[in-house]
Order: structure tokens, then C-alpha cells, then sequence
């Protein structure tokens, strides 16, 4: 099969197609056949190195955490067939910058009717990790009030959607160029980060949620509420401090690691087929120029999400 694999850790020209023998199919295991792979930024720090204490020194690697395809192969007892679409969040070991991949069950969903392919590549990881972290410490109540810093982005923008569809007042920050765009995920309020500092307002949040992990929660405690959370997707030293003081606060902070899991994406498909919840994808690029993609999510400024068409 056609991969787009790194042979060594550095820049998006470390991205080369290469053939690669299709990977076997263990019991309780599907083979898909990719449609298309979404991009995060978590590929670009796989790619550079900055994880390799995770992710090693094994290569060829094919990175991507996200994929949306057909069933090709599944045991007869499976719960799903060939021809099936899904789509799924693959963990850490990556395999979506490719033409085929091995999937647990457990970690795919079926695509929601009349989502295509392109659409449903760039929903799995971002997605979970905005229901996981908004779900981190309790799930959110009707008429809590939720901040979501970071609310353009792949994050952020699922972020938004979620505590709208769980009743919450939801705060959304963004530039100045993505309000309305913002706005139209459902906000109730935006708040341009470069206008006014979130961090100041005189309302108090259940959750704060730095899907974009540019704040602390040193700063964002002053706008927690007794008994609110601040949940981030990048940890730090200072955010493991007060993590271990959390036993003896009210105010508590925490950091989430997304996890691939098929039922909390029949949640994210369910809330799609309600109508409560969309994508946006800002550019499709071929899998052959994966390294454009790479270099445009890496400035941080992308609303949405990047996607790689492999078919
Ligand atoms: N721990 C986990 O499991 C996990 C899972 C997913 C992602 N992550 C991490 O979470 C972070 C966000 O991921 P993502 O996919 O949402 O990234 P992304 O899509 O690349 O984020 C880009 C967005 O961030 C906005 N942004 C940039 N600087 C900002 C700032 N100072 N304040 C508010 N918004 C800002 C940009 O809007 P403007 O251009 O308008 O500023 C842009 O729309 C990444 O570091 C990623 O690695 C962690």
C-alpha cells in the first residue's frame, strides 16, 4: 500500500510516500480501507521529535491519529461488516497517513447517514478530546457556565458545540477574524483575546477549557467558580503543582489525554445526527502533499480543521 511515512524525526520534509506491506489483521481487529485522514497537531510534534520519549526511535512511521474508511476485512462475528463506513481515533502509534490500517472495534463508530468522508476524517480526535475534557470532573449541567479558550480551532470549535448541546452558557474565545465564525457554532458570548484578557471578566465558569493550552490555571482559577474545573490539553510544571493540590482545593486543575473510543464517537455521531454538531474543515490536501498540511497546522492558525484526501 501507498504510506506517507518519516524515516527520521524533523521538518514537514521528513514526509515521503513510501510502499509499505498492508499491516496484518489480528481477531478483533478491522481492516480499513482509508478514505480519508485527518490532521492534528499533535502529527507535527511526532514528526519533529518533541514526543519521542513516547513514540521512539522505530522507523518507518507512519503518523495520523484520525481516519475515515471502509471495512475491507472483520471476523464473521464482528459487529461490523465489510463495506461498512467508520471512522475512528487511532492511539499514539499513529498508521492514518496511508491507504489501509488495522482498527480495534472499539475504537471506530459507523459514519453518521449522509456525512462524507472528508467531513467524518476530521472529526475523531478532536471531538473526543473535547467531550473527555468536558466531561473530566462531572459531567456539565444545564445552564453551567462553560469557557472555551481556543474555540476556532480542531479542539475548540467541537468544544463549543458539545457544552452548547448539554445546556451549558457557553463563553468562546477567539480572534477578532473568527468571532462571527465562532458565533455560528452556537457562542453565547465571544470574547477576542486580543481586545480583552479572559481572565479579568468579573463572570465565573463551572469549566474553563483551554482547548489551545494558552493560559495557566494560576490565572484562571480567578474566574472559577467554588467547585469549577480548569481542564488544558497540554500539561505543564506548574499545572502538575496544582493538580497535586487538588485534594484540598475547591477549584480544581486538570489536563486531559484523549482516548480513542467508539462509544464516546456513537455520542459525538448521535449529537450529528441531532444536528447539534458539525465540522469545519478549512483545506483538503492530497496525502502526497502531506507536508503543506503539516506546515500550516503548525502555525497554530488553522480554523478547523486540516484534512489529507488518501482516495
Ligand atoms: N492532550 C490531548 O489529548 C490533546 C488532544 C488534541 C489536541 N491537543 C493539543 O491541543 C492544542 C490545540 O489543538 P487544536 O487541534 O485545537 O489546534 P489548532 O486547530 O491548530 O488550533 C488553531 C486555532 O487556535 C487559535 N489560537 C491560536 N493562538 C490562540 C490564543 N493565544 N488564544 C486563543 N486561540 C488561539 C487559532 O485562532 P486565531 O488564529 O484566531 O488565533 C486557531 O483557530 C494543541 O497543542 C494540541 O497538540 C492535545
Amino acid at each position: 500500500m501507498k504510506a506517507l511515512v518519516i524515516n527520521q524525526y524533523g521538518g514537514p520534509e521528513q514526509l515521503r510516500m513510501q510502499e509499505i506491506a498492508i499491516p496484518d489483521r489480528g481477531k478483533g481487529e478491522l481492516l480499513v480501507r482509508i478514505h480519508a485522514a485527518g490532521v492534528n497537531p499533535v502529527d507535527f510534534k511526532i514528526r519533529n521529535g518533541s514526543m519521542k520519549f513516547i513514540t521512539g526511535s522505530r522507523f518507518p512511521r507512519i503518523l495520523g491519529g484520525d481516519i475515515a474508511g471502509v471495512v475491507e476485512q472483520a471476523d464473521p462475528r464482528s459487529s461490523y461488516r465489510p463495506g461498512d463506513k467508520v471512522f475512528g481515533m487511532l492511539s499514539l502509534k499513529g498508521g492514518g497517513y496511508a491507504e489501509f490500517v488495522i482498527m480495534k472495534e472499539s475504537q471506530v463508530c459507523l459514519i453518521p447517514e449522509g456525512l462524507g468522508m472528508t467531513d467524518a476524517a476530521s472529526i475523531p480526535l478532536a471531538a473526543l478530546t473535547a467531550l473527555q475534557a468536558l466531561r473530566k470532573g462531572g459531567n456539565i449541567k444545564p445552564g453551567d457556565r462553560v469557557l472555551v479558550n481556543g474555540a476556532s480551532g480542531g479542539v475548540g470549535i467541537f468544544a463549543v458545540q458539545i457544552a452548547k448541546a448539554e445546556g451549558a452558557y457557553v463563553t468562546a474565545i477567539c480572534s477578532a477574524r473568527n468571532t462571527e465564525f465562532v458565533r455560528s457554532l452556537g457562542a453565547d458570548q465571544v470574547i477576542d483575546y486580543n481586545a480583552e484578557d479572559f481572565t479579568k471578566v468579573r463572570s465565573r465558569y463551572m469549566k474553563v477549557f483551554d482547548a489551545v493550552a494558552k493560559s495557566s490555571f494560576y490565572k484562571c482559577s480567578k474566574i472559577l467558580e467554588k467547585g469549577g474545573r480548569y481542564i488544558t490539553t497540554v500539561p505543564n510544571k506548574g499545572l502538575f503543582f496544582f493538580q497535586s493540590l487538588n485534594f484540598t482545593r475547591s477549584k480544581k486543575a486538570g489536563f486531559i489525554m484523549a482516548k480513542p473510543s467508539g462509544s464516546d464517537l456513537g455520542f459525538i455521531a448521535d449529537l450529528i445526527d441531532q444536528g447539534l454538531l458539525r465540522t469545519h474543515v478549512q483545506k483538503v490536501f492530497p496525502l502526497e502533499n502531506g507536508s503543506g498540511a503539516h506546515e500550516l497546522i503548525e502555525t497554530e492558525r488553522v480554523r478547523g480543521k486540516l484534512v489529507l484526501s488518501v482516495i
